[in-house]
């Protein structure tokens, strides 16, 4: 069973439980799988990046709010319309909407999220191809007691190169094609499962490279401590789209693999335990770079998108055994922007295949394709285009911009109010059977009552703080 979870299901609509899913053989695979698509990018390149470009401490606890008012909400209810639907998020949302007995038009959802999810891979593709590229350079010792100055030297020598950048941007996209097509547990579920926890350990050694030798008292205190003056609306709308970015949610990739989850499965620990590992590991990167960040003036908090790719490769070149340990550490990132990628691509594959007669190569071959063409904006916005710029955005933060802040968080809301107001609280209930009945009760009311609520002021505010 376990080598087929994760291939295109039949549709057969007119059978009670719709599909022919199997299901993950434990909670434990979903945990795995769901964990692998969250943690990624989003957690040790982009949230140290964002936190510092939004001053740290605010930021930080508004990010951690919205993961747990709006973010383990919203992804126990996709976790529960995938297992209910038992299809492709777009074929299961129409299910879904028929059933609560409600106009097409919410069908959207899987829509909105299905073009969101090519739209992120098209810039992820980019990031995790600076992250192979590191890989070589990390081995080859180009870094070796490097100074902060001659890391940022190499990095702006990798944005300047339009070729080198979709030289790799390309092996990412062939990488994450290739497990696609191949059927997604098979080789990348062992990988995970291995991988991750190594990737856990690279970043407790580098903590303690920071604690040891960078300014850890100012990295933490930049982290946690709350100066309300640098947040701004702007900030807090980027901390709620983060929150939906950094936990997959918004696009249908956890309502995906939500649709593999056994019947009896307790979907509310299961959903805790992602979020918290997802949360840790952000945090440790956080804490292992900006210590680094601070003891070398020349890299600023705020550096925007290669604030990891100058301070770490720092630490890597002076300390014991660096060349080694930067090596790996390279490679883990990579496998962790490679689980995320498939989950992007995914849905989008199930619903070609489920619905369009399409097979796996093509259907592949087509959306990777797609992401991999979109994606040469974001690879020219970092050098030929820089100056390029709409409403204040160059190409890359545009679509970032466009993903994370408004189509996930918009998602994120219509999939609140779907499951609060609009389906047949016995239905969500009865999906919900196996979690005591204060544990549910409290879930329906902020997923009712805060979710939308918190997503709608922070959109409005948000979008308007930042174009005015
Ligand atoms: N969560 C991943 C990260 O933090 C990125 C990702 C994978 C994602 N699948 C997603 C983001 C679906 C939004 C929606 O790197």
């Amino acid at each position: 069973m376990a080598e087929e979870q994760l291939t295109a299901p039949s549709s057969d609509e007119a059978s009670g439980k719709r599909g022919i899913h199997g299901a993950w053989s434990s909670r434990w695979t979903f945990v795995m799988a769901a964990t692998g698509s969250a943690v990624g990018l989003g957690n040790i390149w982009k949230f140290p990046y964002i936190a510092g470009e939004n001053g740290g401490g605010a930021f930080v606890l508004v990010y951690l709010l919205c993961i747990l008012l709006v973010g383990m909400p919203v992804m126990v209810a996709e976790v529960m319309l995938g297992r209910r639907g038992r299809q492709s998020p777009i074929n299961a949302m129409r299910y879904l909407t028929q059933e609560a007995g409600l106009h097409g038009t919410w069908n959207a959802i899987g829509w909105l999220g299905v073009t969101a999810g090519l739209m992120i891979l098209s810039y992820y593709a980019v990031i995790a191809g600076w992250a192979l590229y590191y890989i070589g350079q990390m081995a080859s010792g180009t870094f070796q007691g490097a100074s902060a100055d001659q890391a940022g030297v190499v990095f702006g020598q990798l944005l300047s190169s339009p070729k080198e950048l979709i030289f790799w941007q390309s092996i990412f996209m062939l990488l994450t094609m290739a497990v696609v097509v191949g059927g997604v547990t098979r080789g990348l579920g062992v990988a995970v499962r291995i991988l991750m926890p190594l990737l856990f350990v690279l970043l407790v050694i580098l903590l303690g490279f920071s604690i040891q030798r960078g300014d850890f008292a100012r990295g933490f205190n930049f982290l946690f401590s709350f100066n309300y003056e640098a947040l701004t609306w702007a900030g807090v709308l980027e901390a709620m789209g983060h929150a939906f970015f950094t936990l997959s949610l918004g696009m249908g990739a956890i309502m995906a693999y939500g649709a593999y989850m056994p019947d009896h499965a307790r979907i509310g620990r299961t959903v805790l335990a992602v979020g918290f590992l997802d949360t840790l590991v952000a945090l440790l990167a956080g804490l292992a770079i900006f210590p680094i960040v601070f003891a070398n003036p020349t890299i600023e908090p705020g550096a925007g998108p290669g604030l990891m790719f100058v301070s770490l490769p720092v630490a890597f070149g002076n300390m014991a055994g660096g060349l080694l340990f930067g090596s790996i550490f390279f490679v883990l990132v990579t496998l962790a922007a490679w689980s995320s990628a498939i989950s992007l691509i995914e849905p989008a594959v199930a619903f070609l295949i489920e619905s369009k007669g399409f097979n796996r190569i093509t259907a592949n071959l087509l959306l990777g394709g797609i992401a991999w063409s979109v994606g040469l904006g974001s690879v020219l916005s970092f050098n030929v285009w820089a100056d390029v710029t709409l409403a204040g955005f160059n190409f890359f933060e545009f679509m970032d911009f466009l993903t994370s802040s408004v189509m996930l968080p918009l998602t994120g809301l219509f999939i609140a109010l779907f499951v609060g107001w609009l389906m047949k609280p016995e239905a969500v209930r009865s999906e919900l059977m196996d979690e005591s009945s204060g544990v549910f009760t409290a879930w329906h009311w902020i997923l009712r009552y805060i979710s939308p609520a918190a997503v709608l002021v922070v959109f409005v505010m948000g979008v308007y703080k930042t174009f005015s």
